[in-house]
Parts: C-alpha cells; structure tokens; sequence
C-alpha cells in the first residue's frame, strides 16, 4: 500500500514547481511575507472563494455580499478603535537590529524549557501582557537571559507598542493630502454599510453581509509560508441579530462553520474549538476555529460575538443614528421598537484556507508493483470539488486522428469545468503531471475509441482505470464536483 509521507518544506517547494505559489517580487529576491499565485493557484483560491461565496449567500435566504472599498475614511478605523489599540508589543535587539514581537520571542524561549518552568513562563507573560506592563515584560525577558537569535546577546530596547496598520497618502499634493490606512479587516466596511444594505435590501433581523477581499497588517514576525502574510484575504460575515440572542447565533455559527470545513474536505479530527479565554474589549465570547497545521494546530478561522460594539461606535464618530426597527414580537415578547443590532461574525482567512486544503491534499508515496520493483509519485488530492483543473484530456498518440477527437471532447467539456489537454510525453508521464498539479481524472483517447466511441478514465486518488462510453465523461466529472 502507499506509504504517505507529509513535509512542510517539500509542499513549499512543490507549490511552486508546480505553478501554486511564488515568492512575491521573487526576480528581485523577493519581499518577506508576501506571496503571489501562480495559475494553479489562482484557481484554487476563486474555487474556494466562489464555495464560500456561494454558501453563504446564494444557500442562505437572509445573507447578501457586498464589495467595499479597501480604502476608507481614517475616521472609520479611529471608531473601530484600531488605531489606538491594533498593535503589538514588540522590542528590538541592539546589537543585530532585529526586531522580534515579545509574545513570539518568549514562547520561543519556553520551548526549551522543562515544563514545569515554560508553563510558569508563559503564565508570567500572560498576566503581564493582560495588563499592559510593558517594563515587566522586559524584565522578564532580561531575568530569563532571553538572547536575539542572529547576535546572541541580551542587549535589548524598551518594551514598544507598535501599530500594525499600513498607512499611505491619498490626495495629489503631498502637503494636502490625508494619511488613510491600507484596512487591516473587511470587517469594517461591511458595519459602515449596514444602514445602506439594510434598508436597500429591505433586510429584516437576523440577516447577515458578507464580503471577501484583501486586508494587510505589518507582521513583524512573518512566517509558515503563507499562514501569517502581510497582504492577505479575508472572507468574513457580520450577522446582526436582536440584542440578547447572540449566544443562540454565536453558536448556530459555531457549528455552522466547522461543518462548512469539513464540507470541503477537511476531516473532523483535523478541526477544533479554542475558545478564547481572554476577550478583546467589544467581544462577549470567542473562539478559534483551528486546523492541525504541519507546525501544530493553528487559528483557521474566528467567531466573534462583537455585541453592538461597532455599530455604536460608528454612530458616535459619525454623528449619525444607526438602529433598527424592529416591528416585530410584542405584545411582552419585546423588541418592536429601535435596537442597536448585535453582531455575530465568521472570519476566515482565505490564504489559510488554501494552506490546509494543500497540506491535506499533499502526499507522497510509495509502492511495489506487480515485478517487484518500487514505484512512487507526489500526488495533491484536492477534493475534485475544488480542483483548479478538473479534467486531463490526453490523445494516446499525436496522430491518426486521435487529437481530432480529444479536442472535440475539450470543446465539449470546457463548457463546464476547466479541463487541460496535452499531447506530448509518454501517457505515463502525463499521468504523473496531471497528479502532481492535482488533477482528478484524466482521459485517455487511444485507437479503440474510434472504434467503439469508448475512453480510458483513470482515477487519481486510486490510480484505477477503466474504459467507459465517451459520452459519459461530461457527466462523470460534473456529478463528482457537485
Ligand atoms: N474581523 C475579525 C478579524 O479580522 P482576526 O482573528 O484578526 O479577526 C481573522 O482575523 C482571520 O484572518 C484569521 O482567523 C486568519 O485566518 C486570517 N488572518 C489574520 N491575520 C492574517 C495574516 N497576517 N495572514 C494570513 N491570514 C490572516
């Protein structure tokens, strides 16, 4: 049987031979924590996009999607509270210049330490960052002899908070122009625009927006590959609900969520709550949903129950009412009448999503054929759902009208899904191209199906084949990806 074996490096390095992902600006050595998608990769961040635009829009009666700017007005995030409070508490090493985010440098220390005193380590750190005391924070790493990785010394600056917002200029003349922030969340266009989808949309409580796109944060500490980046995207939902039934939706979301996960492909076991012990000042309960990543298990996803937090904010910046009447219950079953919405969000960050589905589907194996000898093969079994290519279409020769039918095939089902053809190299060696990029089937056209009009299908996850009526192709690979 296959002997699977799952690397981190390896699937690094297989995302981009295959055409998945490259370092950004890579002709220029590249720039740290920033990816582009190579045309395999594209398409199976739209496919993951589109599956969750589609579920939660299109499959729920009471969702719309919006498209907000990524600019906004610098008010919005002074409401929002993060330029004040988006930030990290960071220091530099004197000697090496480097600068490291405190929490990281100290985790990194208490790994190689017993238990007993990592535990009493972290706990420390806890309580000192739960308080703000940023001189503590520096004696704890000065007490411990915490050392810079690159100048192995102690020589430290004070403890700083730095902000993670991207700022740039907006306006034409530098001395007139106004600084505005690159968002950090697509959170906040969707609350600014909850009066202007509510009443256009002539939405009734409990509804929700959802919305996709980019946002970018200043990581200091950038790394696992695409897991922490500083140009990202985010697919987030605000749900807003009637005051006092956030927990019934918080957790309706809760499950809702992680059954989506695992309706994608990704098992149970690999999923978990963390529930977060420690909440940001407008949140009444959260959660992560986290994935068993190839470094351990990590946040995937969150579930925030925001209260009426952001919308009374931006009511108090604005100057402007933002309620909702509510005509509905009554007599004694309450609201009828003007309510701040609460609000329930899903946020789950795209390029994460995409490094699960890849490190999942990742494998290489091994195995003894039939004459005894080893054979093997790197294989990404991306669930056929969300593929990028769904079909190969490969003529057995290069000749004898064989090519002629494999394209009457591709004009046919290219209609419906994305297939690739191609011609050149021994089939075998199409075959294990066609597994390495993830493809799920892959048609063979050979002498017999002019013929009998019949084609070799051959399975990717299983390596099967057999010989079914061309004809049937189309509907073979649609039924799949449903
Ligand atoms: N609006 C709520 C919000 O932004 P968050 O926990 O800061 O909450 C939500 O981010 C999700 O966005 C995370 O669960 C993660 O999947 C993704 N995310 C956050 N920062 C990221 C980064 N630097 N790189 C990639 N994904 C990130």
């Amino acid at each position: 049987m296959a002997n699977e074996i799952n690397n981190f490096q390896e699937i690094i390095s297989h995302c981009k031979e295959y055409g998945y992902i490259f370092q950004s600006s890579e002709l220029y050595d590249g720039l740290s924590a920033v990816y582009d998608y190579g045309q395999m990769g594209a398409q199976l961040k739209k496919n993951l996009r589109d599956e969750w635009w589609k579920s939660m829009t299109q499959l729920h009666d009471n969702i719309v999607g919006i498209d907000a700017a990524i600019f906004m007005h610098p008010t919005v995030w002074k409401a929002s509270g993060h330029v004040d409070n988006f930030s990290d508490p960071m220091i530099d090493n004197k000697d090496s210049n480097k600068r490291y985010r405190v929490d990281h440098l100290i985790e990194a220390h208490a790994e190689t330490l017993e238990k007993t005193s990592a535990e009493a380590l972290i706990t420390e750190m806890d309580r000192l960052l739960a308080s703000d005391d940023l001189a503590g924070l520096k004696t704890l790493i000065e007490s411990n002899k915490i050392k810079c990785s690159i100048s192995k010394t102690c020589n430290w600056t004070d403890v700083r908070q730095f902000n993670l917002m991207f700022s740039t200029q907006i306006g034409s003349v530098a001395e007139e122009a106004d600084t505005i922030y690159l968002r950090p969340e697509t959170a906040q266009g969707i609350f600014v625009n909850f009066l202007n989808v509510q009443k256009t949309g002539r939405m009734k409580i409990p509804f929700g927006i959802a919305q996709t796109g980019k946002a970018f944060r200043n990581e200091i500490v950038a790394r696992q590959f695409i897991f922490r980046m500083r140009e990202f995207e985010q697919m987030e939902m605000q749900f807003f609900v009637r005051p006092g039934t956030q927990m019934e939706w918080y957790n309706f979301w809760k499950e809702t969520r992680k059954k989506w996960h695992e309706s994608i492909g990704i098992p149970s076991e690999k999923l978990r709550y963390h529930d977060h012990v420690k909440l940001a000042h407008y949140a009444d309960a959260a959660l992560d949903i986290e994935f068993e990543f190839p470094f351990g298990w990590k946040e995937l996803e969150g579930i925030h129950s925001r209260t009426d937090f952001d919308l009374t904010q931006h009511a108090k910046y604005s100057k402007k009412k933002i309620q909702y009447f509510d005509n509905d219950l009554n007599s004694e079953g309450k609201p009828y009448g003007n309510y701040t919405p609460f609000v329930v969000e899903t946020s789950v960050g795209l390029d994460r999503l995409f490094l699960t589905v890849i490190s999942l589907a990742y494998a290489e194996e091994k195995w003894n054929k039939e004459d005894g000898t080893e054979d093997s093969r790197v294989v990404m079994k991306i669930p056929a759902k969300i593929a990028p290519i769904k079909l190969a279409i490969l003529p057995l020769l290069k000749k004898d009208g064989l090519p002629e039918i494999a394209t009457e095939l591709m004009n046919e089902c290219k209609q419906h899904f994305h297939c690739f053809y191609e011609e050149k190299d021994a089939i075998g060696k199409r075959y294990r191209r066609m597994d390495a990029i993830g493809t799920p089937f892959c048609v063979t056209i050979d002498h017999q199906t002019k013929e009998d009009n019949t084609v070799t299908i051959r399975y990717r996850d299983t390596m099967t084949q057999e010989r079914i009526p061309m004809s049937e192709i189309k509907n073979l690979v649609q039924k799949a990806c449903w």
